[in-house]
């Protein structure tokens, strides 16, 4: 079927889905405008913002793909103090981000739990609740997530890397900590609380095919989810999934294979959020303008206290690292203006999807 035909049709199947991922040149171009056309006739021209806080590096995991994974030696660990995760959620507002995103390398310590759980009722204080507030902090008891969900967090974000259980366990090792089943159970746990609930694959992980792709895609769809990050792999020196490096599709063709997934997502599921993640910004200068074009509609700029940024490097050269807030305010108002689109401050700006669903 010639790509156009697919494009026409309804309801994609996976056979559609692996073929649309396959487009190249003229006929990919065909795919990104048709599911730019449709972003902008459901979502319009606008882009939401998530002030991003990165909260701590020291995790207990070791992701095989991750620069802060525990067991890598070469990191120094830090941890931001309840007061500067308040600062940088009043930085936000004063900047207009109407919602903070705090991520953190994964803990479920009690002390850990209380001091977040803290954290979102003070953020809540700042101009009586008038921030939104995603939590991307792993894996927890449903009663912990419930916990923050009653404390004021409405959005979490917790990618399931692959849908694949045998690619899975490729990047990640298999033990107790990495298991595939908690974390789907983590997802329909989130689900069932309550939480716009985000997940999301990287693109371009060694021994990830199309159709390991397309299932990804199939899998957000069938989770019903409110929003999907989805950002290409980029090896980290320090991991052992680096020795793979010379096995995967080359940076353009990563970048392009993302932005075939956001666009063909864009057509299955039209109203969700999607963010144009910073790693595509750090393989390709215009990564976030272009995955922006092919239907992702969030951008979440750092906020983390410069000093520490160097620390957060789950992938190397990570971009805007060196950017003060302010900095990165201006260059996103005018880099968004340059492509016909325009940043809604002051705005939770929550997936229409989810809007819709919960009404
Ligand atoms: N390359 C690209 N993305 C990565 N992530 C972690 N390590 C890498 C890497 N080496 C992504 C994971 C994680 C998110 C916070 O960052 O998908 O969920
Ligand atoms: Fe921290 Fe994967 S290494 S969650």
């Amino acid at each position: 079927m010639r790509t156009q035909e697919i494009l026409n049709k309804e309801y994609l199947e996976k056979n559609d889905i692996v073929a649309l991922l396959s487009t190249q040149e003229d006929e990919m171009k065909l795919l990104i405008n048709k599911a730019l056309k449709v972003k902008l006739a459901r979502l319009d021209n606008y882009v939401h913002l998530r002030g991003l806080i990165e909260l701590s590096n020291i995790c207990r995991k070791s992701c095989l793909y991750c620069g802060v994974r525990s067991d890598n030696p070469n990191v120094e660990r830090y941890t931001l103090s309840e007061d500067e995760v308040v600062e940088c959620a009043r930085l936000a507002h004063q900047l207009g981000y109407g919602s903070v995103a705090i991520q953190s390398g994964e803990r479920s310590d009690k002390e850990f739990v209380d001091k977040i759980t803290r954290i979102l009722h003070r953020i809540k204080q700042i101009d009586n609740g008038s921030l939104g507030i995603t939590l991307s902090l792993g894996e927890q008891s449903e009663e912990v997530y419930r916990r923050w969900f009653e404390a004021g967090a409405h959005r979490y974000l917790l990618r399931i890397e692959s849908s694949n259980e045998e690619l899975y366990y490729k990047i990640h090792p298999q033990n107790e900590r990495h298991d595939f089943h908690k974390r789907l159970d983590c997802i329909d746990a989130l689900l069932s609380i309550g939480y716009q609930t985000g997940t999301g694959v990287m693109v371009g992980l060694p021994f990830q095919t199309l159709e390991i792709l397309a299932d990804d895609l199939i899998f957000f769809r069938e989770k019903d989810v409110a929003m999907v990050g989805m950002g290409p792999f980029i090896p980290h020196p320090d991991t052992p999934l680096y020795a793979y490096a010379d096995q995967i599709p080359s940076v353009k063709e990563r970048m392009n294979l993302t932005l075939k997934m956001i666009a063909v997502l864009r057509l299955m599921m039209p109203e969700i959020n999607m963010v144009a993640a910073t790693a595509n910004q750090t393989i390709d200068p215009m990564g976030r303008e272009k995955a922006i074009m092919a239907g992702a509609n969030v951008i979440m700029p750092n906020l983390t206290p410069n000093k520490y940024r160097e620390d957060y490097l789950i992938y190397p050269d990570k971009a805007c690292v060196s950017d003060k807030p302010e900095e990165c305010f201006s260059c996103l108002d005018i880099r968004m203006k340059a492509i016909g689109h325009e940043i809604l401050y002051n705005a939770w700006g929550d997936s229409v999807a989810f809007t819709k669903k919960t009404k």
